[in-house]
């Protein structure tokens, strides 16, 4: 079967609208410092674009996860591939995420992250498909709402594949 990438949200639009939030990250952490927790591999095109956007002082942290069971519906199991390099006690703290879909993945490293004592823990996330959440995670940034479509690009894969497309796109399967 044949693939077709249609663009949902252009590169152009992706940058303009980091520009924003980061703004509005830059006046709720005035004067503070800050840990962005990139969740691997699907945040990272993110988390350094809008690190590059804030003017606090920033830490950069990883972490890699992978859920237990069906691969295309994630059961809210986390295992850790990799940990933090650094404590977070005491520290504030953002997590920043490609995508929250069901809200399993998220609600179950909050968990984790929450009894490591941070001062503060939020959430940023790229994209947010509301429709399909099953836990409810208060996501405190959100740079695009989209409809229950599956995406690829700009840190998003489809079987890690696409993760460099410069932006979003949704997959045709083409006869
Ligand atoms: P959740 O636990 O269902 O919220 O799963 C979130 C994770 O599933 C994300 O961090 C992505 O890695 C992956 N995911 C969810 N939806 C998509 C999508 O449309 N395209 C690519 N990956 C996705
Ligand atoms: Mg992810």
């Amino acid at each position: 079967m044949k693939e077709k990438i249609n663009v949902m949200i252009t590169e152009e639009e992706i940058s303009k609208r980091i520009l924003e939030v980061a703004d509005r990250i830059n006046k709720d952490y005035e004067g503070r410092e800050l840990i962005l927790i990139c969740v691997l591999k699907g945040g990272v095109m993110f988390m350094c674009d809008l690190a590059k956007r804030l003017n606090l002082d920033v830490r950069l942290d990883f972490m890699s996860v992978s859920s237990y069971g069906a691969e295309t519906k994630s059961s809210g199991v986390v295992k850790i591939i990799k940990d933090l390099d650094n404590s977070i006690e005491g520290r504030d703290v953002l997590i920043v995420e490609d995508i929250i879909d069901s809200g399993n993945t998220l609600a179950y490293l909050l968990d984790i992250l929450e009894k490591r004592g941070p001062k503060s823990i939020k959430l940023c996330t790229l994209l947010d498909k509301p429709s399909r959440r099953e836990k409810d995670v208060v996501v405190d940034y959100v740079c695009f709402e989209i409809e229950d479509k599956f995406v690829l690009g700009y840190g998003l894969d489809y079987d890690q594949r696409y993760r460099n497309l410069p932006y979003i796109g949704v997959m045709e399967f083409l006869e």
